[in-house]
């Protein structure tokens, strides 16, 4: 089975999260969510639509005839459905591949529920293999930088890509980020930082693993 087929899978068994109460609900970005999208399309009906965290994924969204609602609009959301980078058993990722972490974030923080969907490679013991995002005010980046090599971490500029906020990219390759939620409160102290893309102290709620035996669920 393709790691593909497994997000698939993964994203399909979030379908069970959104009620059908016609509430407005919280969609992420990537290729993972980007199949949520795609079935959730198929129960469109049961919702009044959805605040989105990216531009890709309203795109997709409006495509698919679901109507995207901005988040002062709405208020606390129910239920918030978004893929990881890497997850640990604790559910405290990473996230920020795609370079959405920011939105993502704030959606997060604005739901009851975090539902996150991945395949199973996606589950680590120890947070910090996969790149760690961290977005930055464009005139920081070299500041960050030089703070988060004082960290251990090795910062790589993810040139040529502008987030939907008009800002940049770090990517912050050997970290072993044994302690998530101190590394998220540390780095989000350094000036010029608008994100960093652990998401310990709002960690997901469920995670939603594909794998060729099925989906497990680890809360
Ligand atoms: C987007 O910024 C990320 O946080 C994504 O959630 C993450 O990159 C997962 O992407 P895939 O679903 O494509 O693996």
């Amino acid at each position: 089975m393709t790691a593909d087929e497994m997000k698939k899978k993964a994203a399909e068994a979030a379908l069970e999260f959104v009620e059908n109460d016609g509430g407005v609900i919280g969609v992420g970005t990537g290729s993972t969510v980007n199949h949520f999208i795609d079935f959730l399309a198929g129960v469109k009906h049961k919702i009044e639509g959805a605040v989105s965290s990216s531009e890709n994924s309203t795109q997709r969204l409006k495509a698919h005839g679901i109507p995207v609602f901005d988040l002062n609009a709405t208020g606390e959301l129910s239920l918030y459905v978004d893929g990881a980078d890497e997850s640990n058993r604790q559910l405290h990722l990473i996230k920020g591949g795609g370079g959405a972490l920011t939105r993502e974030k704030i959606i997060a923080a604005a739901s009851k529920q975090f539902v996150c969907i991945a395949d199973d490679s996606k589950l680590v013991d120890v947070l910090g293999k996969f790149p760690l995002p961290v977005e930055v005010i464009p005139m920081a980046r070299s500041f960050v930088a030089r703070e988060l090599v004082k960290m251990g971490g090795t910062p790589v500029w993810r040139e040529g890509f502008i987030t939907d906020n008009g800002n940049w990219i770090l990517d912050v390759h050997n970290l072993q980020i044994m302690e998530p939620v101190k590394t998220e409160q540390q780095i989000n102290n350094i000036v010029g930082v608008v994100t960093v893309g652990i998401f310990a102290m709002r960690p997901a709620d469920i995670l939603l693993l594909g794998s060729p035996q099925g989906v497990k669920r680890v809360e």
